[in-house]
């Protein structure tokens, strides 16, 4: 894939597209040339996820929750947090598990829902407002990357960044820093807990994000119907397919789209111009899969440590309950 300049047209509006053209420009130009996955969540993929995480192929969910199920009174027992704040939770109710078990502690105070997708943040808030009344209750639209300062700090919180989406963020050079970001925002007694997909046989892995219904492959080529949608490019949905395949290198699951012909494709915000051969293919998400050690090394200069270690009896997924070490992060 090339992409020759393109005058840029006026077709950014406002600063959040201004920011995304930014950012997919710098992503098209890196030297293995990707789209940014946080692009994903428009409201269509918002609801598409949502249905990924119901089909039989896609164990994540379901796991994570009856794992939190198991665990969730412990993990409020070591930290004993008055507020919850939940990072890219979209609408899963699996938050609720851990309100449950604060409210039936008697410490439930305030939550916080922090995600790049105002729709899903306004319905689970609504949502909240109804199932705990008196709960204080509010939401963050913004990108946990880059805007985690905007949580400020609390007084015992516990921060949940659940479902496996830190697989999204690059092993090494997003994850560490995301992390000591995040330390910075910790008072010493907050937990953070992490739902990390495990790593285990390609075949299983394969099959979450390749299933038979193609929800997986709508929600992959959807990204380019929100660059079209919000940079004016002119991708046709039907001249790519969507590719999933698991790097045992890199221990991790690679979506692409791939051209199914010779084509060029202009996003005008971008002042690119993409020109695919058939077969060319353009990375658009990684999910990385963890073991305990793998994360444990991950942390390393973070001003993180594991304190619990939770997994489910096939060892499909983990759930880290992580609190702040004596070092302060680098
Ligand atoms: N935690 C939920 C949803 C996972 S889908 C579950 O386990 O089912 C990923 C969620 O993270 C979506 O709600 C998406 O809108 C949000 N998200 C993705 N990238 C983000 C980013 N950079 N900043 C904030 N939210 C993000
Ligand atoms: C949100 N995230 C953890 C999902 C994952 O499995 O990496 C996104 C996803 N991509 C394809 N299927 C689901």
């Amino acid at each position: 894939m090339r992409q020759p300049a393109l005058a840029r047209d006026r077709f950014v509006t406002d600063d959040t597209t201004t920011l995304m053209a930014e950012e997919v420009r710098a992503s098209l130009l890196a030297p293995v040339p990707f789209l940014p996955s946080k692009y994903f969540y428009d409201d269509r993929g918002s609801r598409l996820f949502e249905r990924i995480t119901r089909t039989e192929e896609y164990y994540q969910t379901r796991t994570e929750e009856a794992l939190l199920r198991s665990c969730a009174a412990n993990v409020v027992a070591r930290v004993r947090p008055q507020e919850l704040v939940e990072l890219g939770g979209g609408v899963s109710p699996k938050v609720r598990l851990l309100l449950d078990a604060m409210r039936q502690a008697r410490i439930l105070r305030r939550c916080v829902l922090f995600d790049i997708h105002r729709g899903s943040l306004e319905s689970s808030l609504n949502q909240l407002a109804r199932e705990y009344p008196g709960l204080a209750a509010r939401g963050i639209v913004g990108d946990f990357q880059q805007d985690v300062t905007a949580l400020g700090t609390g007084e015992r919180r516990l921060i949940a960044f659940l479902g496996g989406t830190i697989g999204n963020l690059h092993p090494d050079d997003e994850v560490p820093p995301f992390l000591r970001r995040l330390r910075r925002q910790m008072t010493g007694a907050d937990g953070l807990l992490l739902g990390v997909d495990l790593v285990k046989d390609t075949a299983r892995l394969e099959r979450a994000y390749n299933d038979e219904a193609g929800i997986t492959a709508e929600f992959n080529l959807n990204l380019l119907q929100v660059l079209n949608d919000r940079l004016g490019a002119d991708f046709d949905l039907r001249a790519f397919e969507h590719v999933a395949f698991y790097d045992e290198g890199r221990a991790w699951i690679e979506m692409r789209v791939r051209s199914r012909e010779r084509q060029e494709v202009r996003i005008p915000a971008v002042g690119l111009s993409l020109r695919f051969d058939a077969g060319d293919e353009l990375r658009t998400e990684i999910s990385c899969k963890y073991t305990r050690e793998s994360l444990e090394r991950r942390l390393q200069g973070t001003g993180l440590a594991l304190r619990a270690w939770f997994t489910d009896p096939e060892r499909l997924f983990g759930l880290a309950l992580l609190g702040p070490d004596d070092t302060p992060p680098a």
